[in-house]
C-alpha cells in the first residue's frame, strides 16, 4: 500500500557557489513530488522575502556539505512503513552514522509529508529532526507533520518557519555584503489545470479487462483531454476527483439527523452538507483521526476510549471506511461539526498506461476496482468505485497531470528496458511500449507480467502479444501466480533469468518496477541483489552497491504504492 506520498527527481540547480552570503538551503525528499512542490513553494516565499535559497534534492546533495550550513530547512515525506522516500535513502541513513558531522549552531526547521492512515506516520521527517537535533543542529520552528490534505497546513508552516529564519538571514546577508542569489530550475506550468483547478474532462471508456470469473475487477479506463492543454509523458500520473455515493451521504445525514440542505462552510466556500458530502470530503477512507474528532464531538464512550489507546485505535479503524464509524456509532452532530471531523476529498493518483505520441489528447488508466465485504455490507473504494460503479460514460470527471521524473524512459532510445509490473502495476509500461512504438525506439524492451490466472486476469494481451509479434517487446515474462499448485511471482521469473537480466543490465539496461510496494517490490529487489550476487561474485553489501549506483545512474526506477 501507497503511502504517504510520494516524485521527482531532483532536479536541481546546478547551484554556483554561494559566495559568502547566507543562503537558507531547503532540502527536499519526495517520492511523488508532493514534498518537492512543497519545497519549491517555500523557495518561492523565501525569495520574494528578499531571501537567498538554495533548493536541492536529498539524491544530489553531498552529506559533507552540512557541516557549512547555517540555515536548513528539510522537506520529505515518508511512505511504506514509516520509509524515506528513495531519494532520501541515503542521507537518512548516514545522519545515524558515526561519519555524521557536528552540526553545533546550524538551525533548522523539518516539515514532514504524510498519510495518518498509516501506522509510522511522518516517521522519515521525525527521524530527520531527531538525528540533526543529535548532531547538535536547533530546531528553530516546530515541525509540522502534513496530512494528505496538506495545502492549508504546508502554506501556514512556510509562513511561521520564515518568519523565524528571516530576521537572522537578513542580519548574516547585510554582514557579508551578499546579493540575494536564488537557485533552483524554473518552475514551469504545463498547463493552466492543477489539483487546485483541476479540467473537467469527458469520461469516455470504463471497460472492464479481467475475466468473467476473475477474483479481481480491473478496469481500462480512456478519459479525453480534449481542449485542456494538459500534457504528460509516459511515467507521469494522472489525479483524478471522484464523487462519494449519494446513497451513503444520505445514510449518513440520516444517523447523524442532519437536515441535508444546511448550509457549511469548506474553506472559503458555502454550500449544502449534502454536496460537500458528495464533492468535497473523504468518507471512505480509514484513518484515526476522524474518530478522535466524531469521538469528542458526540462524546461516544466506546469511541472515546480508543482516543486514549493507539493501537486499539488502530485494530479499530483498520476494517472499517469512515462511515462505518458512523454508522456503527450514530449520534445527532451538527453539520458544520460533521464536516470539521472529516478532512478533505482528495484526488486519487493513477499511473498513466498512455503515451500522447499514440493516443494525442487521450490519456488511459488502469485500475484495480477497491472491493471487500465488511459487517455485513459491500465496502468500495473511493475513486475505484465511482468509476467503476457509478460514474457513465460521457459524464465530466475533474482531472490533472502530475509530472514524474523518477519514472522516465532512458533519454538514449537505443538502451534496453527490463519493466517488472504485475497486476495494475502494467499500467506505465503500456505507456513505455507505445512511446517506443511511436518513436521507432531500437533499445530492446523485456516486460516481466504476473497476476493470478491467465484465462482470467492477463491485462492487454492482445497488445502485449502484438507487441511480441512486430518485435518491440524482445522478451515476455509471465507468472500466473495461481494456475499450478505453487505460487510463481514475476520475481520467480527473474531469478529463472538469472543470467539474461544481469547481462541486459551490464549492458546498460534501465530496471523498472510498477505495483505493490510491501511485498511484490521488496521481493523483486531481493531477487535482482540474488541475481547480482550469482552472476559476479559479488557479498550482499557489494550487490546493493551495484544497485545503488544504478540508482543514482537513475537506472533503477520504482513507481510502487
Ligand atoms: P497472488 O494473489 O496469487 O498471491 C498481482 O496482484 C499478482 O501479484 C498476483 O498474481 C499476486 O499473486 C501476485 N503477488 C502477490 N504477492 C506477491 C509478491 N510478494 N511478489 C510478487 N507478486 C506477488
Amino acid at each position: 500500500a501507497n503511502a504517504n506520498t510520494a516524485t521527482f527527481s531532483g532536479i536541481t540547480t546546478g547551484a554556483p557557489s554561494t559566495g559568502e552570503a547566507a543562503a537558507l538551503t531547503i532540502l527536499y525528499g519526495s517520492q511523488t513530488g508532493n514534498a518537492k512542490g512543497v519545497a519549491t513553494k517555500l523557495k518561492e516565499q523565501a525569495e520574494s522575502r528578499g531571501l537567498a535559497v538554495k533548493l536541492v534534492s536529498m539524491a544530489d546533495y553531498k552529506p559533507t556539505a552540512l557541516k557549512k550550513e547555517k540555515f536548513l530547512t528539510v522537506v520529505v515525506s515518508t511512505y511504506g512503513e514509516g520509509e524515506p522516500p528513495e531519494d532520501a535513502e541515503t542521507l537518512h541513513e548516514f545522519l545515524a552514522t558515526k561519519k555524521a558531522p557536528k552540526l553545533n549552531g546550524v538551525k533548522i526547521a523539518v516539515i514532514g509529508l504524510g498519510d495518518s492512515s498509516y501506522e509510522f506516520f511522518c516517521q522519515t521527517a521525525k527521524d530527520f529532526e531527531q538525528r540533526l537535533n543529535k548532531l547538535g543542529a536547533e530546531t528553530v520552528y516546530q515541525r509540522a507533520d502534513l496530512d494528505v490534505d496538506y495545502d492549508d497546513e504546508a502554506a501556514t508552516w512556510i509562513t511561521g518557519a520564515l518568519d523565524n529564519f528571516e530576521p537572522d538571514l537578513k542580519a548574516q546577508q547585510g554582514a557579508t555584503g551578499g546579493q540575494v542569489v536564488a537557485f533552483g530550475a524554473p518552475v514551469t506550468a504545463a498547463s493552466q489545470y492543477t489539483k487546485q483547478n483541476p479540467f473537467a474532462a469527458e469520461l469516455s471508456l470504463v471497460q472492464k479487462i479481467t475475466g468473467r470469473d476473475s477474483s479481481k475487477d480491473v478496469r481500462h479506463v480512456e478519459i479525453s483531454l480534449e481542449g485542456s492543454g494538459i500534457t504528460y509523458t509516459p511515467g507521469d500520473s494522472l489525479g483524478v476527483y471522484f464523487l462519494n455515493d449519494e446513497a451513503l451521504v444520505d445514510e449518513v445525514l440520516e444517523l447523524t439527523q442532519i437536515d441535508a440542505t444546511a448550509t457549511v462552510k469548506l474553506g472559503d466556500a458555502e454550500l449544502s452538507i449534502r454536496d460537500a458530502l458528495i464533492e468535497k470530503l473523504e468518507l471512505t477512507q480509514s484513518y484515526p483521526g476522524f474518530v478522535e474528532k466524531y469521538a469528542i464531538a458526540t462524546g461516544v464512550p466506546e469511541l472515546l476510549k480508543l482516543v486514549e489507546d493507539k493501537a486499539a485505535m488502530r485494530e479499530y479503524i483498520e476494517p472499517r471506511q469512515i462511515f462505518d464509524v458512523i454508522r456503527q456509532n450514530p449520534a445527532k452532530v451538527e453539520a458544520q461539526t460533521l464536516v470539521d471531523c472529516l478532512r478533505k476529498l482528495q484526488a486519487r493518483l493513477y499511473s498513466i498506461a498512455s503515451s500522447q505520441t499514440e493516443v494525442e489528447d487521450e490519456v488511459h488508466l488502469t485500475i484495480g476496482l477497491v472491493e471487500f465485504e465488511a459487517f455485513g455490507s459491500e465496502h468500495l473504494g473511493g475513486c475505484s468505485g465511482y468509476l467503476a460503479r457509478r460514474a457513465e460514460e460521457g459524464c465530466k470527471v475533474k482531472v490533472f497531470s502530475e509530472h514524474n521524473d523518477n519514472f522516465r524512459l532512458p533519454a538514449n532510445d537505443e538502451t534496453p528496458v527490463i519493466m517488472v509490473g504485475p497486476g495494475t502495476g502494467i499500467a506505465p509500461f503500456r505507456a513505455f511500449l507505445q512511446e517506443r512504438d511511436a518513436r521507432g525506439a531500437s533499445g530492446k524492451n523485456w516486460l516481466f507480467f504476473g497476476n493470478p490466472h491467465f484465462t482470467q486476469d492477463f491485462l492487454y494481451q492482445v497488445e502485449i502479444q502484438g507487441y511480441l509479434k512486430s518485435g518491440l517487446l524482445s522478451k515476455v515474462d509471465v507468472a500466473f501466480s495461481r494456475d499450478q499448485a505453487e505460487k510463481i511471482y514475476v520475481q520467480d521469473k527473474l531469478r529463472q533469468n538469472s543470467k539474461g537480466v544481469f547481462a541486459w543490465l551490464e549492458a546498460g539496461a534501465h530496471f523498472y518496477i510498477c505495483g505493490d510496494a510491501n511485498r511484490m517490490a521488496k521481493d523483486v529487489h531481493q531477487a535482482l541483489v540474488d541475481i547480482i550476487k550469482d552472476n559476479s561474485g559479488k557479498n550482499d553489501e557489494d550487490a546493493e552497491q551495484y544497485l545503488k549506483d544504478l540508482r543514482s545512474a537513475n537506472r533503477y526506477q520504482k513507481d510502487v504504492y
